[in-house]
């Protein structure tokens, strides 16, 4: 194993930034469910804190919460029982300064990309020159240079998550939540995808927290990974990354502590435990 100097950890937080972004205080979140008394817990006594700069990812099984923690995150659901802060405020309703990115692009499609881009802008009602310097800019960071006026239907799969990452980006939200944003792109996209956020989320310092089913993405971009039961969904495992290269994931991945780290997570997930393989 080898051992990194704090210089080479320079993705992770400094220690000036350490004051929570975000925060889950006992937070557990009941679904009624279809024809049942008993309503479906989905998750169970969060508690876990995001410091300011830091990138998070969570991994777990399918079903046990995680889109569902990301919505109460970003004010869409509200918690059964518990508290979720953000930038030290409780966290009622929709949050000005998060932005969210999902699996599915949901870009609008009789709106051209710069148009998509500028949706944020428009609802924060900034004037149109100001919109349209920002939407060139972000277009020029995702790499969709003249493709301003293209509509989503023109672009591949790869080129529409571009075009989502700059409209999430584009407000300058300081925190991020990110529901398996990659997950429907092929290997190769997927990294060069990575690659870029990784790259703007270091630059700006934003805090992310990142979901995804894919371990070795978990450990490529973050600092340190949840990982969560299966339903009702509780923490069993918080793993600090420790590696450098943070805003480099293509090369972090070439790392030799990848593996053994990956096969940490796939024990604790139980990957390969009671599946037809056996
Ligand atoms: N709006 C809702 N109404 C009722 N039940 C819900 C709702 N949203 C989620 N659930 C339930 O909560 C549980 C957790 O769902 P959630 O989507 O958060 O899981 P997940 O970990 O994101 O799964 P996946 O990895 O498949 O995306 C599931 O049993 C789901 O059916
Ligand atoms: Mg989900």
């Amino acid at each position: 194993m080898n051992i990194y100097t704090a210089e080479q950890l320079q993705g992770a937080p400094r220690a000036d930034e350490v004051r929570a972004e975000i925060e889950f205080r006992g937070v557990t979140k009941r679904f009624p469910a279809k024809g049942k008394a008993e309503p479906t817990v989905a998750v169970n006594g969060l508690d876990f804190s995001i410091r300011r700069g830091e990138i998070v990812s969570i991994i777990g099984p399918s079903g046990c919460g995680k889109s569902t923690l990301l919505n109460m995150g970003s004010g869409l659901y509200m918690p059964s029982e518990g508290e979720v802060y953000v930038g030290g405020e409780r966290v009622n309703g929709p949050v000005k300064r998060v932005a969210f990115m999902l699996q599915k692009d949901l870009l609008m499609p009789w709106r051209s990309i710069r148009r998509n881009i500028e949706l944020g802008l428009e609802i924060e009602g900034r004037p149109a020159a100001e919109r349209r310097d920002i939407a060139e800019r972000m277009l020029l960071k995702c790499h969709l240079e003249g493709f301003g006026d293209h509509y989503p239907f023109q672009l591949s799969g790869g080129m529409r998550q571009r075009a989502a990452l700059a409209r999430t980006l584009a407000t300058d939200p300081q925190v991020l939540f990110l529901d398996e944003p990659f997950s429907a792109l092929d290997a190769q996209t997927k990294m060069i995808l990575q690659q870029d956020l990784a790259q703007m989320l270091h630059e700006q310092r934003k805090t992310a927290l990142f979901i995804t089913h894919d371990l070795i993405e978990a450990i490529a971009l973050s600092d340190r990974i949840l990982v969560m039961s299966a339903r009702p969904g509780t923490i069993i495992e918080e793993i600090e990354v420790n590696l450098p290269l943070r805003e480099n994931p293509l090369e972090r991945r070439k790392l030799p502590e990848i593996g053994p780290l990956a096969g940490r997570l796939m024990t604790l997930l139980k990957v390969g435990e009671d599946s037809e393989l056996h």
